[in-house]
């Protein structure tokens, strides 16, 4: 992929029905419980990002064995005992959260040491939220004041823990229900409520596992030490990358779009609610279940009376990998929008908090940051004819998607660096926008 485009025209009334790519939370869990199961899962339209393939070479370098083609993946899982690899062995993370925070769970026993890597945006990332709740566990863990690398040797005797996990990050409590799966006795986890796809992932697998859940916090429970087969799974399509589309839409004039297969479960449609408040023309067609996963596909229409939203802190995990994109929409709302605690913006590939305020501040509206909370000015009339340039975002795939559905809606002449960022997450991104008619070069 280049590395640098230029967008010199908005995008033009476009009428289409599109599918995105795999779930990347899904694809990676896949990836990593696969790897755990005794014998073969296989998964159809798993996400194939840098991510993904980062997990599969992860998993790998661990001794266990994949196949990839287009149409699915298959992982060789040998139980939980089955990670085979020398001492002092080196993973590599990559660009990924997710995979370097859950993997660690995973290494809660493994018999030798192994050094946990990532690039340059992962290694400025904290790690101290999942160092402490590990070393609970046993694990043996140090790190370069709490980033990466990770020195990672597991322990014959992990003991269960009781947890409070209050920052609403699943990568956090995957981690924990991940160690927890190997470890014998009842680990209880109190959860700020956060994206539930391990936990439903365990109940297919029919591990015993409870959950209550009661405002805005879950309370799980996990027997640890119980075995479990390999799996199939069919990974939907993700609400993430469909949020780009979404928003497209919603900013173009008389346009429509129907994105197919979606993953809306409710603790990642935080999006769709808030957009909706704000007046957004945005449907859910077609409603089923798959393992206990809502699928559904997403009709989105252009809406031009979009108002401001006061945001409940409450969203804020449900529509966290979403927030410059309801920034966007906030811009050209009438009214004044408000967010409050979004600190966790500033913890993601980069400080998105301080990306968006100096994002929106270059193409004209009025922002106030006050420490973790953020106001955003819209102006309905908003219409762009300067010389914009993108650039020094860490490399952020979302900062880097976000600025290109700006320029295809807002006009201008834009200059949008380090295009390659978008391979973590979402390679097909510029070849969907190109189809429905966007002039990207
Ligand atoms: C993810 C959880 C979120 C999200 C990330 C994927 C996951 O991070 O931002 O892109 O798959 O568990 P936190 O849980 O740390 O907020």
């Amino acid at each position: 992929m280049k590395k640098t485009v230029l967008i010199n025209e908005r995008i033009k009334t476009f009428n289409k029905i599109i599918n995105v790519p795999g779930d990347k939370s899904l694809s990676i869990r896949f990836v990593l419980i696969g790897s755990q199961a005794i014998g073969k899962s296989v998964a159809k339209n798993l996400l194939i990002s840098e991510d993904v393939l980062s997990a599969l070479n992860l998993i790998k370098k661990l001794g266990i064995n994949y196949k990839l083609n287009k149409n699915y993946c298959e992982i060789y899982g040998k139980g939980f005992n089955g990670f085979n690899f020398k001492n002092n062995s080196i993973i590599n993370a990559g660009n990924s959260g997710t995979l370097a925070r859950l993997i660690v769970g995973l290494l809660i026993n493994s018999k030798n040491t192994v050094i946990l890597k990532g690039d340059k945006s992962l290694s400025k990332r904290d790690f101290s939220r999942i160092i402490k709740p590990m070393q609970m566990f046993g694990l043996n863990i140090k790190s370069n004041n709490s980033k990466l690398p990770l020195v990672i040797k597991g322990t014959e005797y992990s003991r269960p823990i009781n947890y409070t996990e209050s920052k609403g990050s699943a990568q956090v409590k995957s981690c924990i229900l991940l160690a927890a799966m190997k470890t014998p006795g009842i680990t209880k986890i109190n959860s700020v409520a956060s994206r539930d796809h391990t936990e439903k992932l365990f109940i297919n697998l029919n591990l015993p596992i409870k959950i209550k859940k009661k405002n805005n916090f879950e309370y799980i429970n996990l027997n640890g030490n119980k075995n479990f087969k390999g799996f199939n799974y069919n990974i939907p399509g993700d609400i993430s990358s469909s949020s780009f589309f979404i928003v497209l839409t919603l900013l173009s004039k008389k346009s429509k779009i129907l994105i197919k297969n979606v993953n809306v479960s409710k603790s990642r449609t935080g999006v769709i609610d808030i957009l909706k408040i704000m007046n957004a023309k945005i449907y859910i067609k077609n409603k089923r279940i798959y393992k206990g996963e809502n699928i559904a596909d997403i009709l989105v229409k252009s809406s031009n009376r979009l108002k401001a939203i006061n945001c409940p802190a409450k969203m804020n995990s449900r529509a966290i990998d979403e927030f410059l994109l309801i920034f966007l929409v906030c811009s050209l709302a009438k009214g004044v929008s408000k967010f409050k605690n979004i600190g966790e913006l500033r913890n993601k590939e980069t400080d998105r908090l301080k990306f968006a305020n100096n994002f929106l501040k270059k193409i004209g509206i009025k922002t106030k940051i006050n420490k973790d909370n953020l106001k955003i000015y819209g102006n309905p009339n908003l219409k762009l004819n300067k010389t914009y340039e993108i650039k020094n975002f860490d490399k952020d795939h979302r900062a880097c998607m976000v600025s290109i559905i700006a320029a295809l809606v807002f006009g201008g002449k834009w200059k949008i660096n380090d295009v390659d960022s978008i391979n973590t997450s979402f390679p097909k991104f510029i070849s969907i926008l190109k189809k429905i008619g966007a002039k990207i070069h």
